[in-house]
């Protein structure tokens, strides 16, 4: 209770502060976002990422966000020497919620923070490398540089360190942007922050993205995570960005998708995809693909925020190519020569514009819950050159050999400027479809 208090307490400190208001006397706080993480966009590999500060002292770490990752996990070398930090003791309960997978004893290093002996171990994940590593897990205090975390320590909160070296690993972080730690998994498990956070501060069990479409370091270019439920405040709108969301259900998969295979049900993000629509009309292909197949898990929909582009099952990415082809010509829109990966390039001379970016033909996904999320230019298209264009979703390929087959992915670029709330107590996505269309974006969120 005492603690909840003076988390409230400081979020409206920060209110005052911010909007540069003389603190006099503390008004009692209305509970609001909870928590809000910057989130930024990295121009080279078009990661997003965010940037915690984690012990005592406190080391800043940007973390690349991942969905799909199951905690948050980082490189911790000498500079992470925390005396706030307890490493969790393998057998414990806290290490079977961790779901541990093993007993970690520090080698061939003096311990320290991050290397202890008898510690829980689990295994993050490199999802660039497609690699992973034992890691132990600990608990320490994480606070933020810029957001509402700024004034608001949340102690002992559960992550997994990689001491480099430690297993004569090097390079985990191998294909994560150039200064990046580790990763913040968001994935639906009991240790991933918006949980820990949730169950700490009796918040909604949510999570929402507003990924930029820009990479602007300067701070215009910042979007956001908010833990905890809205809220969704834009910056150009005095409004709750919240009412432009529609609902579709999270899909449970009863299969284990990874990264980490086991008996138990996948703890990605799946939606479902009933059909897809270009330019209003439904295109053709096995609707099958769009199921999870009971027996496997292949099969259905998930959303991701490391593949920058959404991946599709072959005979759908055919079909969708041809159709966006052909409503594309009827516009008078010039092919050129395509730019891999990408199978379909155009003229953007020949191209329009419009509020919501290159005036394209629209795609739309069909959703449960007959709901429709439609992708405009901005989000379907990629531009790869002076004058070009392409249609941006790429070929996933047509092997059917595992349960991480799954026929869409959808990525990062058509994931930007929409609001995104994941809902794990009512196990539903709402989704703005393009901010654009509001006049608002998820690039210029105040407040860091
Ligand atoms: C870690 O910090 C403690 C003081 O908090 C210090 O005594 C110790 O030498 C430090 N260890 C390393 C490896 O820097
Ligand atoms: C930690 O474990 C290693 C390997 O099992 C062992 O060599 C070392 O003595 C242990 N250290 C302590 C302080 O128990
Ligand atoms: C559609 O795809 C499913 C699963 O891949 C397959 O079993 C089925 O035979 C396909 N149907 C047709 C008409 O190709």
């Amino acid at each position: 209770m005492t603690t909840s208090y003076l988390f409230l307490f400081s979020l409206s400190l920060i209110s005052l502060i911010s909007s540069s208001v003389a603190l006099t006397k503390p008004h009692t706080p209305k509970p609001n976002n909870a928590f809000i993480l910057p989130i930024a966009k990295d121009p080279i590999t078009l990661q997003y990422s965010t940037t915690i500060n984690m012990g005592t002292p406190a080391v800043t770490l940007d973390l690349v966000v991942d969905i799909r990752e199951r905690f948050l996990w980082f490189e911790c070398d000498e500079s992470y020497n925390s005396s706030t930090y307890h490493p969790i003791q393998c057998g414990t309960k806290k290490c079977k919620q961790s779901k541990g997978a093993e007993c970690i004893d520090c080698i061939n290093h003096p311990l320290k923070t991050g290397c202890t002996n008898h510690t829980c171990g689990v295994q993050p994940f490199n999802p660039f490398g497609e690699f992973y590593v034992s890691g132990d897990i600990g608990e320490d205090i994480i606070s933020s540089l810029r957001g509402t975390l700024s004034n608001v320590n949340v102690p002992r909160v559960i992550s997994s360190c990689i001491y480099p070296n430690k297993f004569g690993v090097q390079g985990f972080l191998q294909g994560l942007a150039k200064g990046k730690k580790g990763i913040l998994g968001l994935a639906r498990t009991f240790i991933s922050l918006p949980t820990q956070l949730a169950t700490r501060y009796k918040l909604d069990r949510k999570f929402t993205l507003c990924l930029p479409s820009t990479s602007n370091s300067d701070g215009l270019g910042l979007g956001s995570l908010f833990i905890g439920g809205g809220p969704y405040h834009l910056p150009s709108q005095k409004i709750d960005a919240s009412k432009f969301l529609e609902y579709t259900p999270l899909i449970t998969n009863r299969h284990s998708t990874g990264p980490i295979f086991d008996n138990l049900p996948s703890t990605e993000y799946f939606i479902k995809v009933k059909s897809i629509k270009v330019d209003n009309n439904i295109i053709n292909f096995n609707n099958s693909l769009l199921s999870i197949r009971k027996k496997l898990g292949i099969g259905g929909t998930k959303l991701s925020t490391v593949i920058p582009h959404t991946k599709l099952h072959t005979l759908i990415y055919k079909s969708l190519l041809n159709a966006f082809v052909k409503k594309a010509e009827i516009r008078k829109i010039k092919r050129v020569k395509e730019v891999a990966p990408f199978g379909a390039c155009f003229d953007s001379r020949t191209i329009g514009k419009s509020v919501t970016g290159p005036n394209v033909p629209t795609i739309d996904f069909v959703l449960k819950g007959g709901v429709e999320w439609r992708f405009y230019g901005a989000n379907s298209m990629v531009k790869v050159g002076r004058n070009v264009l392409c249609l941006g979703f790429v070929d996933g390929g047509n092997e059917e050999v595992g349960p991480w087959d799954t026929s869409i992915v959808i990525g990062g670029h058509q994931l930007e400027d929409n609001l995104l709330e994941f809902d794990l107590v009512s196990s539903k996505l709402g989704f703005s479809s393009s901010l654009l269309l509001n006049k608002a974006s998820c690039s210029h969120f105040k407040g860091f």
